[in-house]
């Protein structure tokens, strides 16, 4: 999938009032995704959502661009992307996940980075750049000339990064990028994921994460697996 659909929302207060009543009482756990344009926006959302009794965690977006810094998203520096972490972790005392960009050079020394500026975990991979143009036309097919990339075509790069993290960090990683089944999870788990997400995949068929769970199980018997813990960063090389 190619799009830009941007990041556009409705706000934190519209989800506080409207939408934070109506999932609080779910019997799961909720982990709300955070992007801003500023380290002061991030600063400032982080703040309103760590009041929040059901949600235990937030998975801080990093690919947003940077407006005081010219646009560059934070997470394609390690200067940039450990500012924002310092800046939020400061006032959010619970779980912090740092979602990582694929679009730059070397995902490990950015996650390392965040680590280092406490990030519980890191999660990866975002979206790739990518476009389309149409020949006829010879216009580009998005509004915004280049969006982001994600399904089974990202999944190599996806799994290669998820792998190049594991060796670099000692927090737990989420993985995701093209999941699209169960033996697909399995082996970002195996590349050393210790959860993953899936994206795309629900576009269509929303019921595919139910499907995986139920297909770990499946495959932890037929391979005599008595923990998740067995698989995570179990690769033979
Ligand atoms: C339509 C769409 C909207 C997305 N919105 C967000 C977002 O708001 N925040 C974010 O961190 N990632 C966002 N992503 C990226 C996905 O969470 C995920 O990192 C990426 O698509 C790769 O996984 P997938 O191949 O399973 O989709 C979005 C992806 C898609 C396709």
């Amino acid at each position: 999938m190619l799009n830009a659909v941007g990041l556009q929302n409705k706000g934190v207060d519209n989800f506080i009032s409207n939408i934070y009543p109506r999932i609080k009482d779910l019997d799961t756990h909720i982990v709300v995704n955070v992007n801003g344009s500023t380290i002061e926006e991030y600063v400032a959302l982080t703040e309103r959502l760590n009041e929040l009794d059901r949600i235990p965690a937030i998975e801080l977006n990093i690919s947003c661009p940077n407006v005081k810094e010219g646009g560059m998203a934070f997470g394609i520096s390690c200067p940039s992307a450990e500012a924002v972490v310092r800046a939020v972790r400061r006032v959010y005392s619970k779980t912090l996940i740092v979602k990582l960009s694929p679009n730059v050079t070397n995902i490990a020394e950015i996650a390392r980075a965040v680590e280092g500026q406490g990030a519980d975990s890191v999660s990866l991979i975002n979206t790739l750049l990518g476009m389309a143009v149409n020949a006829e036309t010879r216009k580009p097919v998005l509004s915004t000339i280049t969006g982001g990339l994600s399904g089974p075509a990202i999944k190599p790069i996806a799994l290669r990064m998820v792998w190049q993290v594991y060796n670099a960090v000692k927090i737990p990683i989420i993985g995701m990028g093209g999941i699209m089944n169960v033996n697909d999870a399995i082996e970002f788990m195996i590349a050393g994921a210790s959860a993953i997400q899936v994206g795309t995949a629900i576009f269509i068929d929303p019921t595919i994460p139910v499907q995986i769970v139920d297909g770990l199980s499946v495959y932890m018997e037929r391979h005599k697996i008595q923990s998740v813990n067995e698989l995570i960063g179990s690769l033979q090389c």
